[in-house]
Formats: structure tokens, C-alpha cells, sequence
């Protein structure tokens, strides 16, 4: 049986279609059982319709606080018995709330080499910064930014002729690789937190 998981999203979903495309393989663990957005315009929302796969927009603006828009979003989860979230590309702070109902069971994907470059445009960071090498990481969510035990982690050069477009497509392609690789190891049961480490069992 597939595990239930989550995804999270607040825009085009590139990360969303990799990890549609992954669940749809009959041998992957998880299956995405609810696509969530807080913005209704998400274009990530139009590819979880095209798979057939529930979408729910909650809007952040109805609440009046980071809290009670986390317990309806908890509520979403466990209406679709989610085991899994996955935030991709989720432009949200989240809270205790949320993660004390899904503790060690969240991951986002963040587009920098953390520790470096947390928060906001990652990419434009790190190439402002003028890096040499820029990737992104997977990682578990805790209350900080972008602070949590790293998953997976991949790479890609920075060429003398980019602009900041140019390498936000590359690490995409890093992203589409890794998130998969992550959500899989994660719902085969095979990530174990050991302080700040995240030891990934053999199969
Ligand atoms: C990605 O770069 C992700 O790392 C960041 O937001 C972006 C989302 O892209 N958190 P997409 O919506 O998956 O295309």
C-alpha cells in the first residue's frame, strides 16, 4: 500500500509535476493524496487537477493568525489520512501547531546549498553572493528558517554567461531529482534523524 502523502504548494509546481510523475510509478511508496495551495491562482492547482489528484486552496488571508491557519490546514491533512507533507515552493511560514501534528514528517525543498542562503530567493542569493557552485536541499522542517536536519543535498556550476534566470532553471532540474529521492526514502521509512544528522538506512 502507498503511503498517503501531502503536497504543498504556492505556485507553478515544477516540484509538484516531478513528484506527481514519480508517484505514478507502480513500484514508488508514496501516491499524493491532496495537493493544498494558498494562493487560488497556484498554476501548481491546474497540474493536480490534470492528474486527478484532489486540490484544496486555503487561503491564508480568511484567518487571523498563523495558528489557525495551520489547524485548517491540519484539518485538510487528516481528512486525506496524509502521513507525509511536502512543502514545495509553500510561501508560508509554518507553525507548531502544524508540525507538532506531523512531528519529523515534514520536508521542504529549498533552492540554495543550506546552510547558506535560507529564506526568500534562495537562487537570486546565491548568485548575487557570486557563487561558483549553487544546488538545493532537501531538508526537515523545523520552526526556523529553513533550518531543519538536511535530507539531500545536489549541485550545479554557475557559468560565466548566466543571469539569475538561466541558473534558477538549473537547479530546478537538481530539485526534480532530489525531492523524489527524499520523498521516497522518507516514505520507505528509511530517514533517521540522529541530532542535526539525517542517516538514510540501506534498503
Ligand atoms: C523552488 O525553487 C523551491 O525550491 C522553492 O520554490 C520554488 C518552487 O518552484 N521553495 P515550483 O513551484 O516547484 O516550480
Amino acid at each position: 500500500m502507498k503511503v498517503p502523502v501531502a503536497v504543498l504548494i504556492s505556485g507553478g509546481g515544477t516540484n509538484l509535476a516531478a513528484l506527481i510523475e514519480a508517484a505514478e510509478h507502480p513500484d514508488f511508496p508514496a501516491r499524493i493524496a491532496v495537493v493544498i495551495s494558498n494562493r487560488r491562482h497556484a498554476y501548481g492547482r491546474e497540474r493536480a487537477k490534470a492528474a486527478g489528484i484532489p486540490d484544496v486552496w486555503l487561503w491564508h488571508k480568511k484567518f487571523d493568525s498563523r495558528e489557525q491557519y495551520d489547524a485548517a490546514l491540519v484539518e485538510v491533512l487528516r481528512q486525506h489520512e496524509v502521513e507525509w507533507v511536502c512543502l514545495a515552493g509553500f510561501m508560508r511560514i509554518v507553525t507548531p501547531v502544524f508540525l507538532d501534528a506531523f512531528p519529523g514528517r515534514v520536508i521542504n525543498i529549498h533552492p540554495a546549498l543550506l546552510p547558506a542562503f535560507p529564506g526568500v530567493d534562495g537562487v537570486q542569493q546565491a548568485f548575487d553572493y557570486g557563487v561558483k557552485v549553487a544546488g538545493a536541499t532537501v531538508h526537515f522542517v523545523d520552526t526556523g528558517t529553513d533550518t531543519g536536519p538536511i535530507i539531500c543535498q545536489g549541485c550545479v556550476p554557475v557559468l560565466p554567461d548566466d543571469d539569475v534566470d538561466t541558473l534558477k532553471a538549473r537547479v530546478l532540474t537538481v530539485e526534480h531529482q532530489l525531492f523524489p529521492q527524499a520523498l521516497r526514502w522518507a516514505t520507505q521509512g528509511r530517514l533517521k534523524i540522529v541530532g542535526r544528522k539525517v542517516q538514510v538506512i540501506p534498503a
